[in-house]
């Protein structure tokens, strides 16, 4: 298999290889495929990327492509960073063999991962839901979820997503993933922006204590 020079050039010398003590965000990602792992953090400033810096358990075409995409990534806004596609990586190494086309997918998504716990910890919940594509399930029809819901009825809310989805056990979500259950339950009826991280862990707590009994 024959690999450009980039390629061999950022698999020997990596860049911005580590991890960022203080970062604003950390996300890991794993490529399903081979199993291989990576884990990236970053600083933002005013929404420019500032610093990103990466750790890559897999394979040569998976560190050099985390390599790469740290040097794209950093500098730019996030939203430029995340126009950033795996091909592009690709591209900018000078291509790599098609069968090692789906190493470079793992710095894309270790990006979003970063970056929706970036908005989560700065409260952005829309914006972090937004980049997660979990699948959440159908809402089960309740009386208790079609109730007019606001984030203040604190106990009504835990009965509701206890009735809406009896076959979720609330310890298996992430914050992201309940944020959105949240929102497709009929009765929700305020405003997701003004939901924050805390909240949305007391309520998966208070679910848990009701669902374990
Ligand atoms: S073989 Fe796993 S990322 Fe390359």
């Amino acid at each position: 298999m024959e690999y450009s020079e980039k390629v061999m050039d950022h698999f020997m010398n990596p860049r911005n290889v580590g991890v960022i003590e203080d970062a604003d965000g950390v996300g890991r990602t794993g490529n399903p495929t081979c199993g291989d792992l990576m884990e990236m953090s970053i600083k933002i400033d005013e929404n420019v990327i500032t610093d990103i810096k990466f750790r890559t358990f897999g394979c040569g075409a998976a560190i050099a492509t985390s390599s790469m995409a740290t040097e794209l990534i950093k500098g730019k806004t996030i939203d430029e960073a995340l126009e950033i596609s795996n091909r592009a990586i690709a591209e900018a190494l000078d291509g790599l063999p098609p069968i090692k086309m789906h190493c470079s997918v793992l710095a894309a998504d270790a990006l979003r991962a970063t970056l929706t716990d970036y908005y989560t910890r700065q409260g952005h919940l829309e914006k972090a839901a937004a980049l997660t594509d979990e699948e959440v399930a159908e809402p089960v029809d309740s009386e208790e979820a079609r109730e007019p819901l606001h984030w203040d009825d604190f106990s009504r809310m835990v009965r509701a997503l206890n009735s809406a989805y009896p076959d979720t056990d609330p310890l298996d979500l992430s914050t992201t993933k309940l944020f959105k259950m949240i929102l497709k339950l009929p009765g929700f009826d305020d405003n997701p922006e003004v939901a924050n991280e805390e909240q949305l862990e007391k309520l998966q707590m208070a679910w848990h204590e009701v669902r374990s009994g």
